[in-house]
């Protein structure tokens, strides 16, 4: 064993090594709720960020019926045309831009479709710009290229939404992507239509890749989605990614897609040919059939979660000394904690302990969220008054 070790250096690569980071801490609280609940303690886990829905029953037999007359081989890199097209057509919907099939490529997941597209465009050692708080799944993708991460605060006192001019004050000779979300997880802020513009007009003069995670698109409350796609005039420069994860509660499903300039899709297409190598056709075709057929069940899950935020905030009104930004979108809420513990980590430890309801900590998401908690809104209304009055008790104690 040992002789096996020393000729293979550390015994995996170094992007093995760079991606086995402690990021078990931020999840702590989670994993021990988890266990506290499979030893039968009544624990309300607000953890989470998988929707409760099930996945629509016509989209579950589209698939099975797909599945049944043989739709389970191979299929294109870049994905079926029958769901590239029905991107297209989404995209062109909701945008003031047109889109085209050759725009589109399909991924199991948004994961993949950042990771492939990442990819294709930094080498290691170039630097991206990613806005603080930042959604966690993006740290590993970022990790892997071994590029290099500015982060620009997205601060509460500005509804967490960034702000123009920190971009381009952080932008260097070797930044080649600007990475954003909007809608935004952890925080449900929507980037405003201007600073998108202007931000999309910087890139292109300066040559950056603009390059937006849109995942939870079909899921604003008051305030519409924007897509960069709409407020940008140029598109040469800019890649939205999407998929059907939230939207249609199909997070297991796989199902993610990108639309960027037809160079840069062709690239993206020969390294999903020798990465993922396609998505199955059965789901492709189903994802085709809710986008194509998607109005009711979205607008349908959607007013549940703006229902539930409601409630929640309702709740939150009433407990002393917290506070928090009423998310425009999304199935999150951050609440500030600051004026009982800065330390939302152990705020949270101590709110498990106490009151069996588990919540994660802000600080999990970068600099401008710690200090806070995030609640998480998937789970029925039932549940999510039972945590919020666990929360009140909790919280009365603190001041006790
Ligand atoms: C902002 C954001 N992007 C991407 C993802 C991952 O999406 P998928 O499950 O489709 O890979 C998530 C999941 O929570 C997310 O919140």
């Amino acid at each position: 064993m040992a002789q096996f070790q020393s000729r293979q250096r550390d015994g995996v690569s170094k992007l093995s090594q760079r991606l086995d980071t402690d990021s078990a801490e931020a999840w702590q609280v989670h994993s021990q709720a988890l266990q506290l609940q499979q030893q039968g303690n009544d624990v309300v886990i607000l953890s989470i960020g998988d929707p409760d829905f099930r996945t629509p029953e016509p989209i579950i037999d589209n698939a099975v019926s797909h599945m049944r007359v043989g739709r389970t081989h191979y299929s294109p890199a870049l994905g079926e045309l029958n769901l590239r097209r029905a991107v297209a057509d989404y995209e062109a919907r909701i945008s003031s831009h047109g889109c085209s099939v050759e725009e589109v490529s399909i991924y199991p997941g948004v994961t993949s479709a950042i990771y492939t597209v990442m990819s294709c465009l930094l080498d290691a050692g170039d630097e991206v710009i990613i806005v603080d708080p930042w959604y966690v799944g993006y740290e590993p993708i970022l990790a892997a290229l071994d590029v290099s991460t500015k982060t620009i605060i997205a601060s509460p006192k500005n509804n967490f939404e960034p702000v123009y001019d920190d971009f381009v004050a952080a932008v260097t000779d070797k930044t080649r992507v600007i990475f954003i979300n909007t809608p935004g997880n952890p925080t449900g802020a929507i980037i405003p239509k201007e600073t998108l513009k202007q931000l999309s007009t910087y890139c292109f003069k300066e040559g950056i890749w603009l390059v937006c995670d849109e995942v939870y698109s079909m899921f604003t409350y008051e305030t519409p989605h924007i897509s960069l796609r709409t407020a940008a005039d140029i598109l040469e420069n800019i890649v939205v990614i999407d998929g059907l994860s939230k939207s249609h509660a199909m997070s297991g499903w796989r199902m993610g897609w990108a639309v960027a300039p037809p160079e840069l899709t062709r690239h993206l297409g020969n390294f999903a040919a020798m990465s993922t190598f396609g998505c199955p056709q059965f789901i492709q075709d189903a994802a085709a059939f809710a986008l194509n057929n998607d109005e009711y069940y979205v607008r349908d899950m959607c007013r549940a979660y703006r229902k539930r935020r409601d409630l929640v905030c309702a709740h939150l009104d009433d407990i002393p000394g917290i506070n928090y930004i009423r998310p425009q979108s999304g199935m999150f809420i951050m609440v500030d904690i600051r004026k009982y513990n800065e330390n939302d980590t152990e705020f949270a430890q101590h709110l498990l302990a106490s009151q069996r309801v588990s919540v994660l900590p802000g600080s999990a998401f970068g600099s401008s969220t710690s200090g806070h908690i995030r609640l998480s809104l998937v789970q029925p209304e039932n549940i999510l008054t039972e945590g919020c009055e666990r929360l009140k008790d909790f919280v009365l104690s603190l001041q006790g």
